[in-house]
């Protein structure tokens, strides 16, 4: 698994620094993780649900890459108090019910855990079959609980990153690719306009 850095076009917004998955590097590991789980979920009564909204770009196109029938569901979280304490709050929840059925948690990226934790308990309580957990990125080195994630698509480190559903302040969700900000543009929010 490699990640990749290029020259940027001259009308990419200078916000970015340097992109750390392209396009291609996504897709193709977007496609190795939908080949294990293909595998690993044939013939079982699947739901694949993305958390919203960071999750949104990477869901959609693993769902694309997975060879059995998916019903896709996305669940929107809101993680409103500052200092985070790990209390998310479900703004729109799953259509289905998820009793009895094998879900798949989609997430792009995972710090402390704790957005995850909170919420896999709430899932859990429905009584699902099984419940997995896929991250497009994994910031390990933040980790604050302990929660596994069966699949994960690379290991990332502590860097500020944008783009493929990953946003700065609601921008840049959607890059095609992983990039870093110039620290310049990460301006204090008392600063900004
Ligand atoms: C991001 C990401 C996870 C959460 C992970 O969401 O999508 O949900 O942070 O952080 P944690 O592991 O420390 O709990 P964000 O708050 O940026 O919202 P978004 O999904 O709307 O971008």
């Amino acid at each position: 698994m490699s990640s990749s850095s290029e020259v940027l076009p001259d009308d990419f917004p200078d916000a970015i620094n340097r992109v750390v998955f392209d396009q291609e590097t996504i897709s193709r590991r977007v496609g190795e993780l939908a080949d294990t789980i293909s595998q690993d979920y044939s013939g079982k009564n699947t739901v694949v649900v993305g958390i919203l909204q960071g999750a949104y770009a990477f869901t959609c196109d693993l769902i694309n890459e997975l060879d059995f029938p998916v019903s896709p569901e996305f669940i929107r979280i809101s993680r409103y108090q500052k200092p985070f304490t790990g209390e998310v709050e479900i703004v729109e929840d799953v259509q289905q019910d998820i009793t009895g059925q094998h879900v798949l948690l989609v997430e792009d990226i995972v710090d402390t855990g704790l957005t995850l934790n909170f919420l896999v308990q709430i899932l859990l309580d429905r009584n699902p079959a099984s419940l997995a957990v896929c991250a497009l990125l994994d910031r390990s080195e933040l980790r604050l609980v302990d929660i596994p994630i069966k699949y994960v698509g690379f290991q990332v480190n502590d860097e500020f990153l944008i783009g493929y559903g990953l946003d700065f302040r609601g921008s840049y969700r959607d890059l095609p690719f992983v990039a870093t900000m110039n620290p310049q543009s990460v301006v204090p929010t008392n600063l900004s306009a």
